[in-house]
């Protein structure tokens, strides 16, 4: 079985459960024999992974938030040539842990720059959109528990907590907004029932974009 030119993107805050959910997602479909390519933003090719490594450094967090988001648009445009399209092209099914809507929430919403200078950068540099956007929304409690969990008894401040809810907040709009068929996933199910939740989506989308499971010999 061949499935073509399905580019699905997860969307959401820290601790929503995006990179356990993509992994189940890219086990069931590998099991109906469909190739698929798990990726994640910044980084996915190694050019973009380098620049990924530079936007992590301390340093660059004191960077002109301008700055962080070219870097991020650079690692983009190289994800896109060197991995996303090459795997799009093969008739793979590609599964991307953040993408463009990341960049509105921390660099336009949290880091004040202007969306439109955003809108700009994608189309100068022709920033292909996904064919389905899954946005995970939780609140914020189940998050913290998890996020605490992850980092082993941290405990959360109000300022984290407010945070979080900014961002949240941010995802809850894009959802509403953008380029790309968008849809809002329960990620405060259990991990089972958020899979389950996905794969109904993409399955949906599989249909609504025609015939794009075929038999191959
Ligand atoms: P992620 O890999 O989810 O972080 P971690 O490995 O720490 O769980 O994402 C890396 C960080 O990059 C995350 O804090 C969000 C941020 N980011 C942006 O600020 N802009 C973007 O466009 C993208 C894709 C990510």
């Amino acid at each position: 079985m061949k499935l073509n030119n399905m580019f699905v993107v997860f969307e959401g805050p820290d601790g929503s459960g995006k990179t356990t959910a993509i992994r189940a997602v890219a086990d069931a479909f590998r099991e109906r024999g469909v190739t698929v390519l798990c990726t994640r933003e910044p980084g996915g090719s190694e050019a973009a992974e380098a620049m990924r490594n530079l936007l992590m450094q301390d340093t660059m967090r004191d960077a002109p938030v301008l700055s962080q988001l070219l870097l991020i648009c650079a690692a983009r445009v190289a994800h896109l040539r060197q991995s996303i399209e090459p795997a799009l092209a093969r008739g793979e099914l590609v599964l991307c842990d953040r993408y463009v809507d990341s960049s509105y929430v921390y660099q336009c919403e949290i880091g004040q720059l202007p969306s439109t200078t955003l809108d700009e950068l994608n189309r100068v540099l022709a920033i292909r959109h996904p064919d389905l956007r899954l946005f995970f929304d939780l609140p914020p409690e189940v998050a913290m528990t998890r996020i605490a969990q992850r980092a082993e008894g941290n405990r959360f401040d109000a300022d984290d907590h407010a945070a979080w809810m900014r961002v949240a907040r941010a995802y809850q709009q894009r959802c509403q907004v953008g380029k790309g068929y968008a849809v809002t996933i329960d990620a405060s199910a259990d991990k089972n029932t958020v899979v389950e939740q996905c794969l109904a989506v993409v399955d949906n989308q599989i249909g609504r974009n025609g015939s794009l499971m075929q038999e191959c010999p």
